[in-house]
């Protein structure tokens, strides 16, 4: 039922755990089956330079999370939100059709730590941006 890659990511998962001081996380859930994944970044220079993460979930979410966290480390953010469940599901050698589903929530964890990462990036950049309004006159008249 399930490929040798499936197999060996749910038994030897890579990248479990969190990140302290991620700049970047995201959370999502699945109403139906009730699973939560949790995907946690270090970002740099937007280049996701480690990645971890969560989930309270079926053998395939683990699966998927474990091969969706490999596939985006090192890569810029970029790049990573151009990661699909499908290409996630390829390189795992193909998921039973009643557990695609769970690729794409490691899609969706991925694009969620992003939005975050965007967001928290957004925000900052608002802060040191000061008034907003400057024309930079106040300046001349240093010299
Ligand atoms: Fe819920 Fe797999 S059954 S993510």
């Amino acid at each position: 039922m399930y490929s040798e890659k499936v197999m060996d990511h749910f038994a030897n998962p890579r990248n479990v755990g969190e990140i302290e001081g991620a700049n970047a996380v995201g959370e999502v859930g699945n109403a139906k089956c009730g699973d939560i994944m949790k995907i946690y970044m270090d970002i740099e220079d937007d280049i996701i330079k480690d990645v971890k993460f969560k989930t309270f979930g079926c053998g395939a979410a683990i699966a998927t999370s474990s091969m969706a966290t490999e596939m985006v480390k090192g890569k810029t953010v970029k790049e990573a939100l151009e990661l699909t469940n499908k290409a996630v599901m390829e390189a795992l050698d193909g998921l039973p059709p009643e557990k695609i589903h769970c690729s794409v929530l490691a899609e969706e964890a991925i694009r969620s730590a992003i939005e975050d990462y965007n967001k928290r990036k957004g925000i900052e950049s608002e802060d040191s941006s000061g008034c907003g309004f400057c024309c930079k006159k106040c300046y001349k008249n240093e010299d």
